[in-house]
């Protein structure tokens, strides 16, 4: 027999998530169903997956949990997050039910820059606390690995302080956390009438300095590459500027993320995948050639549907037609304090499945295997493979369908992070 440190036995479903990576077209309908299936966990790795019956003939665990009844699938993976931010937005919220638009409110000073004064304003430790606070309540509902941006520091100094904010959070919690500089999220006040001359300030003074901390951060020793990401859009940053920015960055060596097609269309997802874009995200107005475009490409399409459900907005992303039309979809919850407050996969599953025409097989891939492939971490989590990190979710349900079906609640019985129960787990010991 082989020793294992944790076995889990007579799944009533494993949805393996396992395959063809990053999943597309009629492949996202297949979650690698296993039906009675088991999972073996060592060294904080996934060691072996199959029916229950071969697994307990070769398997032995000092730890195993008995899953009868219940859906086995991996850890949602998060792959857009502004999840570190000082303050709130409530008033906004209650602005917006009263008709005003997300752009009007940006435009007269509320919006991504009220959440820059209040960042700036909070230490590092106010951000690390307030920001693990909100990542215990993610990883509670099924996600353990989260990329997180800055964008709300928008000077050197906060948006290495948030850095290090990332870096501090990435020590002490449980989730896999990938960092993103999101130096070009819009232009702080101090630059409203001189974008250009903030541009430069991002390239030429931000982009040194971030390199300079990636080298010597926690991140780059463990090899969680870093990302670049822009706002293409009204209000913050065009096509030219847009491309500028990320051009930079991947000079440096990282790779390029962008939210584009948000409000308005001016063809940065064209410029987006001419530039290897590991992600595009938002899409809420790209147009069928574009969509196209990206079906082409290697770029990972990522609609953000908890935006359009926060916003009252009925434009949402086509991930139906992105989908159909041979796109690697993922999607996130880009939880952030004004555009979509909200920490929770299994709630954007549940409205991708229903404002956006997803299957729930869909959903789930494109919270798990592509999403870990948004970030770069395809080849580590997402799927349950051997070999791959023990980010394991053992459901309250028989049923992965759950997850967006019996929405608005917790889906997730049991999280396992790299092998360890973080969640609250029915453990019974050998
Ligand atoms: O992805 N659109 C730009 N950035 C965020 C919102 C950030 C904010 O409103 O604070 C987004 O929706
Ligand atoms: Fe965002």
């Amino acid at each position: 027999m082989e020793h294992a440190d944790l076995l889990l036995l007579h799944a009533k479903q494993v949805a393996t998530c396992a395959g063809v990576a990053p999943r597309r077209g009629a492949d996202m309908k297949s979650v690698g169903l296993i039906e009675k299936g088991a999972v073996a966990v060592r060294g904080g790795c996934i060691t072996a997956v199959g029916p229950t019956a071969k697994i307990v003939e070769k398997y032995q665990a000092d730890q195993t949990i008995d899953c009868t009844g219940k859906a086995v699938c991996p850890g949602f993976v998060d792959p857009h997050t502004h999840v570190v931010f000082g303050g709130d937005r409530a008033g906004e919220f209650e602005l917006r039910i009263k008709g005003a638009s997300y752009l009007e409110i940006m435009a007269a000073g509320g919006g991504i820059v009220s959440t820059v004064r209040h960042t700036r304003e909070s230490s590092v430790e106010d951000l690390v606390t307030s920001a693990a606070r909100r990542l215990d309540g993610m990883l509670a509902l099924g996600t353990t690995t989260v990329e997180i941006k800055t964008g709300y520091g928008l000077d050197t100094a906060n948006e290495l302080k948030m850095l290090r904010v990332i870096e501090q959070l990435a020590l002490e919690h449980p989730c896999t956390i990938v960092p993103t500089f999101l130096g070009a999220h819009t232009v702080p006040v101090e630059y409203k009438q001189d974008t250009e001359r903030y541009i430069r300030l991002v390239i030429d003074d931000m982009l040194p300095e971030v390199m300079k901390w990636y080298e010597a951060s926690l991140f780059s020793s463990r090899g969680v590459p870093l990302f670049i990401d822009v706002f293409c859009e009204d209000h913050a940053f065009d096509v030219d500027q847009s491309r500028r920015v990320l051009q930079a960055g991947i000079d440096r060596g990282l790779k390029a993320k962008i939210h584009v097609d948000q409000f308005n269309r001016f063809g940065g997802v064209t410029m987006a995948v001419e530039l290897g874009a590991i992600s595009a995200d938002h899409l809420e107005v790209t147009d069928q050639i574009e969509i196209e475009t990206l079906a082409q490409s290697k770029t990972i399409a990522t609609p953000l549907p908890a935006v359009n459900f926060n916003l009252g907005a009925h434009a949402y992303a086509d991930a139906r037609g992105l989908v159909d039309a041979g796109a690697a979809v993922a999607l996130a919850t880009d939880i952030n304090p004004g555009s979509a407050p909200c920490p929770s996969m299994p709630l954007v599953m549940a409205i991708a499945c229903r404002f956006q025409s997803l299957l729930p097989a869909e959903a789930l891939n494109a919270g798990t295997i592509n999403a870990a492939h948004a970030i770069g971490l395809g080849d580590q989590t997402g799927s349950i493979e051997v070999g791959k990190q023990a980010d394991l979710l053992i459901l309250k349900e028989g049923d992965y369908r759950h997850i967006p079906y019996f929405f608005g609640g917790n889906p997730v019985e049991t999280v396992i992070k790299n092998g360890h129960i973080v969640g609250e787990p029915h453990v019974r010991s050998k």
